[in-house]
This record gives structure tokens, sequence and C-alpha cells, in this order.
């Protein structure tokens, strides 16, 4: 797809084909009078003044801000029910221990893959709609061979038929299920589902929920290794619930993301920075759960690079708004909106292994960008909750357009 857009007030954007660490992560290329040339899906030319000719009139930007599409790099996205039970009894002071994730299991274990695709479209529509243009998505809610596979296969149809790129990432080792030993069913993740889902081309990452109640360090480990081996490159969900140590086994696997954080030990940040794994934080869930806020600054300031997510599932996060996840980090965090733009575009990108294709408004990369209502940056973070979207481009192709723009 060939496109120009031109009349673009302020292009925003990091640079760079892999993640930006430190000081890095907040400086950010700024061209005011911009356009982006587009050809065959892919950015030919980003300038600033006279747009080069064009065949046709082009996309006017109106003089708004423009960036690069936003990258959700951990969603659950793919799911069945809703725990609106679990969500009040939360409300009225319930902490959050991970027990509902079995709830959410046999609503899974019941769905046909038809179900699971049709119930994700219009949730993935949404998140289009704010700006995101690509979203990983994990399985973790079928827990049998046949019901993780179910999930991928789901996930796989869902990027097959949306203009979004879908990462599809293993998530067995989310919880153990009833009806088995611990034993048994890491012997059914090791032996049955890995080498199902990696010959089936089915997943690219392998996932782990390594934390309190859940896998310990060193089953963790196994199941990560057994990934690699395999060809799933490894990913955490780390101390979230409690520092376990889970920061320090991704840097020792060079993970390419270790995900949550809320607990990370100093140990575990040194481990991150060393590894150059990207810390990817979920700041909804720790509003959703009124738990601690991930210690971002000490993250950047370490040299870790940080991402933002939604973490979108049914139970500890149903945020789908990455826009808003980049106003709670701003606000909480303690992220400029330079590096909050940063880490939900190019780290975002690095954390599901794309830096090199998109992520950055810059040539040769995936055509994929937002026209916002909005004249500056910081306007993102500060319309909390607002949808500020005017229209998204994908690979050079305008897939949605706000009404009367
Ligand atoms: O990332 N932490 C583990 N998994 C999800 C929650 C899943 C659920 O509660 O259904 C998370 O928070
Ligand atoms: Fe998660």
């Amino acid at each position: 797809m060939d496109l120009l857009i031109h009349g673009i007030g302020k292009l925003v954007t990091p640079l760079g084909g892999g993640p930006a660490a430190g000081p890095a992560q907040g400086r950010l290329r700024v061209l005011e009078d911009a356009y982006v040339l587009i050809q065959g899906g892919r950015i030919a030319a980003v300038g600033q003044g006279p747009p080069p000719p064009f065949p046709g009139p082009g996309l006017d930007a109106k003089g708004r801000l423009v960036t690069p599409g936003l990258v959700d790099p951990h969603t659950h996205a793919v799911f069945a029910g809703t725990r609106v039970q679990e969500f009040l009894a939360r409300a009225r002071g319930e902490r959050y221990t991970g027990g509902g994730i079995l709830t959410t299991v046999a609503a899974v274990r019941a769905a046909s893959e038809d179900e699971l695709v049709a119930l994700a479209r219009p949730r993935l529509l949404r998140m289009l709609q704010e700006g995101i243009t690509t979203v990983e998505i994990k399985s973790g809610y079928g827990l049998t061979p046949e019901d993780e596979l179910k999930m991928l296969r789901a996930i796989r149809r869902l990027g097959e038929e949306l203009p979004l790129t879908v990462v599809p990432t293993f998530l067995g080792a989310h919880a153990f299920p009833a009806g088995l030993s611990r034993e048994e069913y890491l012997k059914e993740i090791l032996e049955e589902m890995i080498p199902q889902v990696a010959e089936a081309g089915l997943a690219r990452f392998c996932d782990v929920f390594c934390d309190r109640g859940f896998y310990t360090v060193e089953e963790a480990r196994r199941v990560l290794e057994v990934g690699k081996e395999h060809g799933l490159l490894p990913k955490l969900h780390a101390d979230e619930l409690a520092g376990v140590g889970a920061a320090e086994l991704a840097g020792e696997l060079s993970a390419i993301s270790a995900d949550h954080l809320l607990h990370v030990s100093q140990e575990g940040i040194e481990a991150l920075a060393r590894a150059g794994t990207v810390a990817v934080l979920l700041p909804g869930t720790a509003f959703v759960l009124a738990e601690p806020y991930p210690p971002a600054r000490r993250l950047i300031e370490a040299g870790v690079p940080v991402a933002l997510g939604t973490d979108f599932n049914p139970g500890s996060c149903p945020i789908s708004s990455l826009p808003l996840v980049m106003s709670l980090a701003v606000l909480r965090l303690g992220l400029s909106p330079e590096e909050a733009l940063c880490a939900a575009t190019l780290n975002a990108a690095a954390a599901v292994g794309l830096a090199g294709e998109l992520g950055t408004l810059e040539p040769g990369k995936l055509a994929d960008l937002v026209i916002w209502d909005a004249t500056e940056l910081g306007e993102l973070p500060y319309f909390i909750g607002h949808r500020l979207a005017l229209a998204v481009i994908k690979a050079g192709e305008i897939v949605w357009r706000s009404s009367g723009f």
C-alpha cells in the first residue's frame, strides 16, 4: 500500500532497531510540519517541509500529532466468560491471589475455537481504535494440550483476520490444573505441549507465571529451557505477587522480557540490566489490584529498557487501553511522556522481538502509525481515558478513522 501523510503538525518517534535504555529512552525525534511517505506498506521517507510528489491526495493530518502505532507486549485477550464477582469482591477489599484463573480455565475449556475468536475480535478492534497496531496474546487458560492448542489456533486466526500484528505466546505454565499432580502437569507441558506448539509453529515465546503460589524458580527454569530447545524464546511473569527471584532467573536465561516486577529485588534489576532483558511494566494491574506500583525509575536508572503493556485479562486487569496505561505510567511510575511513548512503541516492540520491524517511524520499517487529536505529546497521558486516535494506519493502510476526520 502506498500513501503520503502530509500536514503533520508534530511527528514524535523513538529511533533505532533495538530497545532504548537509560537516558536514551526519553530522547525522541520531534519533527514539525512533517510528512511520511509510504511505499509497499513500509516507510520510504520521513521529512519536514514540502512533501515529495505523490499520485493522489494522500492523507492530511491537519496539523495533528503523529506517533508510531502502539505495541501492547503483554495481554491475555483471548478468554471466555467474565470474573465480575471476583472484581466486586476485590472492590469490597478482598486480596487477589490468582486463584480466579481456574474460573476462566473452565470457561475456555467449554468454548470452541470459533467462540474464542468471536469473543476476542471486538476486544481487539477496540484496541485498534485506541491506536494499538501490534498486540501480544498469551494462551494459559486451557491447561490441557488440547485446550492450549485451541487457544493458540484462535490467536493465530485473529492475526490472520484483523489488521493488527498478533504475536502469540505459549503460557501453559500459567497455573496448575485440578486433577493432576504438579509433576504430572509439568511433564505434560514439557513432553506434550511444548513440542506440539513448536511443531505447529503456534507460538514465538514461552512464558511462565513464576510467583508465590504458582511456578517456582526451578520449575520455571525447566519449562523455559525446554521451550528454548524447541525455539520458543523465554519470557516471564516475574515477581508480581511476591519477590521470588523471578527477575534474576529472567536475567540468567537472557529472557526477552520480564513482566510485572512489582516486587523485583535490586539484584533482579541488576540481572535484567546485565542481560539486556526488557522490563514490561503493567501499571493497570497494580491499579486494579490496589498493589504498589513497580519501581520504574530504578529500572531506568539501572539501564533496563522499560516497556508498557495493558496485561488485559479477565481477572487482575480488565483494562485494554494502552493510552490509559501511559497515563498511569506518567502519573504513578514517574515516566516522562517521552519515556512512556518509547515504552509503548519501540521498547514494547523489543519485548516481542519486533524492534527491527516496527515501533519507530523510520525508513524501512512497517508503516504503522497513529494520527492523534492532539498537538503535543503531553496531551496523550494528560487526557486520561479519552479516545484520542483520529486515524490508525497499519502497514500503510488506513484501518480505522474517526467519523468526521
Ligand atoms: O498477568 N499473573 C498472572 N496472570 C495474569 C492474570 C490472570 C488472571 O487473573 O486471569 C496477570 O496478571
Ligand atoms: Fe499477565
